[in-house]
């Protein structure tokens, strides 16, 4: 098995002691069991998210399994350079340092025709799912890069499945982010912040629902399957997928 399909390892219980990440879409399916394991790997969590009751209920977890996390709420979608200016600043500042941003937030509607999409609807959906992880990272970069490892993590999907037919601004944004993660690693890969992406499979969310409502949902596994993966790629050990998209295979 290559390195790009291997399974997620056995993550160090203090993989990412010490160190603060922000997690968007902290409340949604893969957001929230990624949230969890860094924080039972010792990461103070910052939670973003646009539902403040969905956070509260990931915070509450998380003060159990490990450092006390911080609630960030925030809709991508109406989130310009100057808002994630300041969340950056606020992290980096309140709580020490930032050490990792995991980009988890996606919006997908549903699969339609692209003639039919309503034509803000795909620009949003572009913004939310490319130009606002993008926007965060680049605010984030100057405070990643006083530390001395640090990582960049967006999450991808096949891009031989959302690049076919129906999958619209989503499919775009995510086949864009895995050369996002190729260009900035190349542009970067001399210094501290590492960037690299994570393709998981399929995973039982609501987002994969509204795209096979009909599919037997206990067939496929639960997100919390890409947890470890999401742990290693924040920590020095993921250093092996520095400038690469990793698509970890989980049983089902
Ligand atoms: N599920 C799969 O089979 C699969 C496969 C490959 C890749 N992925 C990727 O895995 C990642 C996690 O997806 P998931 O399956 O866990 O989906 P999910 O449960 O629907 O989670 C997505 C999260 O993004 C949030 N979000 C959407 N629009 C937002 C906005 N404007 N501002 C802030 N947050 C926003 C959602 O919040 P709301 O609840 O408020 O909408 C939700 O918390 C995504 O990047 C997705 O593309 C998923």
């Amino acid at each position: 098995m290559s390195a790009t399909h291997a399974p997620p390892p056995e993550v160090a219980a203090d993989a990412l002691a010490g160190r603060v990440v922000v997690v968007t879409g902290a409340h949604g399916g893969l957001g929230a069991e990624a949230a969890k394991a860094c924080a039972r790997a010792g990461a103070t969590v910052v939670l973003l998210g646009r539902r403040v009751p969905k956070l509260n209920r990931v915070y509450d977890a998380l003060k159990t399994l490990g450092p006390e996390p911080a609630i960030y709420p925030m809709d991508l979608a109406g989130a310009d350079p100057a808002d994630f200016a300041e969340l950056a600043a606020r992290v980096a500042g309140e709580l020490g340092g930032l050490h990792g941003l995991l980009h988890c937030a996606a919006e997908f509607t549903g699969l339609a025709p692209l003639a039919t999409v309503d034509p803000e609807a795909f620009v949003r959906c572009l913004h939310v799912n490319l130009s606002a992880p993008w926007l965060l990272t680049q605010a984030c970069l100057p405070h990643l890069e006083k530390e001395s490892d640090s990582a960049v993590v967006f999450v991808t999907d096949d891009p031989a499945r959302v690049g076919g037919a129906y999958w619209g601004a989503y499919g775009l944004a995510k086949q864009a982010l895995a050369a996002l993660v190729r260009q900035l690693s190349a542009e970067t890969d001399t210094g501290s912040v590492r960037v690299s992406g994570l393709e998981p499979g399929p995973m039982r969310t609501d987002l994969r629902a509204r795209a096979y409502a009909d599919e037997a949902r206990l067939r496929v596994p639960a997100p919390a399957a890409y947890a470890p993966a999401c742990v290693h790629l924040l920590s020095p050990a993921g250093a092996a997928f520095r400038g690469r998209v990793w698509t970890p295979r989980v049983p089902a």
